[in-house]
């Protein structure tokens, strides 16, 4: 294998390629694991997944690295929110510590609306290619997109050593847990659900089960409090 690789959007062609090396990535039972939940019978985000490839000796592309993204959903607190600017204005250390002690203490199970975050991964490089920083190339481009189609941050379970060069914190400190938060027994994987603004103040405001959207919903990226756009100038028409 060369050591020239590249990357680019994930396209359908890919699925089959993909299936082998995440099966590689995880092992056959991947399908067993709980953060499933948030996949199944669901499709990732479109515009979000990234592949890395190659050439083999006979010149065809052996794809070497994946990393996607699906939509996930958490509430958000109807009180913290007086406009949709306002909270993606607000990212004063003083806000972010009220926000996460109500967010704990009330669980603030009244007059949350939804509004969708990014689940980032899986993210896998063949076994062989690892240390090359095919992974972390794909992951940057991944939250580059998701910052560029406006989302508002990302989650992910994962090592928070690996992902700590992101930014991405530990999402119990905002008051963001799995859905199945509270089992004893996956304390362990409570402390790497991780958590990431993809923009000021994009989780403000968010706390809760961080839930699979429900099925059937509509995948694409969502542009709920979109950044400021150039005022209009007079006279000007859409191209
Ligand atoms: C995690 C993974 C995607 C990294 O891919 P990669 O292309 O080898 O990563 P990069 O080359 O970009 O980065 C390598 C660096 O990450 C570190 N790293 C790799 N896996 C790590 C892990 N699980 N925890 C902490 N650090 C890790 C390496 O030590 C290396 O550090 P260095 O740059 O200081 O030498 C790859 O190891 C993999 O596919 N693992 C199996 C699947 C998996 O666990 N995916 C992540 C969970 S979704």
């Amino acid at each position: 294998m060369s050591a020239a690789w590249r990357t680019r959007a994930e396209r359908v062609a890919d699925t089959e390629q993909i299936e082998r090396l995440l099966d590689r990535a995880f092992g056959g039972e991947r399908h067993l694991r709980r953060s499933e939940l948030f996949r199944q019978g669901r499709k990732p985000i479109a515009g979000l997944c990234r592949v890395a490839e190659a050439q083999d000796a006979s010149g065809a592309a052996r794809l070497l690295g994946v990393v996607r993204g699906w939509e996930v959903q958490v509430g958000k607190d109807s009180d913290t929110e007086t406009s949709k600017e306002t909270v993606k204005e607000t990212s004063q250390q003083s806000d972010k510590q009220t926000s996460k002690e109500t967010g704990r203490k009330t669980g603030k199970k009244t007059g949350k609306e939804k509004v969708p975050l990014i689940l980032a991964g899986p993210l896998a490089v063949e076994p062989s290619l690892r240390g090359q920083g095919i992974g972390k190339t794909l992951l940057a481009e991944h939250l580059a997109a998701g910052r560029r189609a406006g989302w508002r941050g990302a989650v992910l379970i994962g090592e928070p050593e690996y992902y700590r060069a992101f930014g991405f914190r530990l999402a119990a400190e905002r008051g963001l847990f799995l859905p199945w938060h509270g089992a004893a027994s996956l304390r362990s994987e409570t402390m790497r659900f991780l958590a990431l603004e993809l923009r000021l103040g994009g989780l403000e405001g968010l706390t809760g089960a961080v839930e699979p959207v429900p099925l059937g919903k509509s995948q694409k990226p969502r542009k709920d409090t979109p950044a400021p756009k150039p005022k209009p100038r007079r006279g000007h028409e859409p191209r």
